[in-house]
């Protein structure tokens, strides 16, 4: 049976592709869970892709994970800031787990800098655009044989 991979996503990313196209361009969340799905046939893992604009939500996948998924890959989006609902639960998760951000979090405000996730993530994307997101899940591949 394949590995199960949580690919989670948070606030604002539902509308990728119309959101700030010049910050995170054009592609949409349908292609980057197109591309995810279609590696993770080529890598022999299950891709599990989902988005919330709720913490509480996230917080409640990632619990669900436990003892399920074989790593998580997480753009946390805006909770990378501010949640340590998330960095806790995340924290109980015995696997891998990769932060992903579209765009370079540290060129950009003072106030992304900082990102709780960072604090639990096994490795960090920042900048490679929604690449980052096949980068991450090649590397989880590595991580999870
Ligand atoms: C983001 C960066 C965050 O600062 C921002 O709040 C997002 C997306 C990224 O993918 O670049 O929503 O995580």
């Amino acid at each position: 049976m394949s590995a199960t991979i949580l690919i989670l996503n948070g606030p604002n990313l539902n509308l990728l592709g119309q959101r700030q196209p010049e910050v995170y361009g054009h592609a949409t969340l349908k292609d980057v869970e197109a591309n995810c799905a279609t590696l993770g046939t080529e890598l022999g893992l299950k891709v599990d892709f989902r988005q919330s604009n709720h913490e509480g939500e996230l917080i409640d996948w990632i619990q669900q994970a436990r003892g399920v998924a074989s790593g998580i890959i997480i753009n946390p989006a805006a909770y990378s800031h501010t949640s340590v609902g998330i960095l806790d639960a995340l924290n109980m998760f015995e696997a891998p787990v990769l932060e992903v951000h579209i765009s370079n979090i540290h060129q950009r405000e003072s106030f992304r800098h900082h990102s709780y996730v960072t604090h639990r993530a096994d490795g960090v994307i920042a900048g490679m655009g929604i690449e980052g997101y096949t980068l991450a899940l090649r590397r989880m591949a590595t991580l999870v044989v």
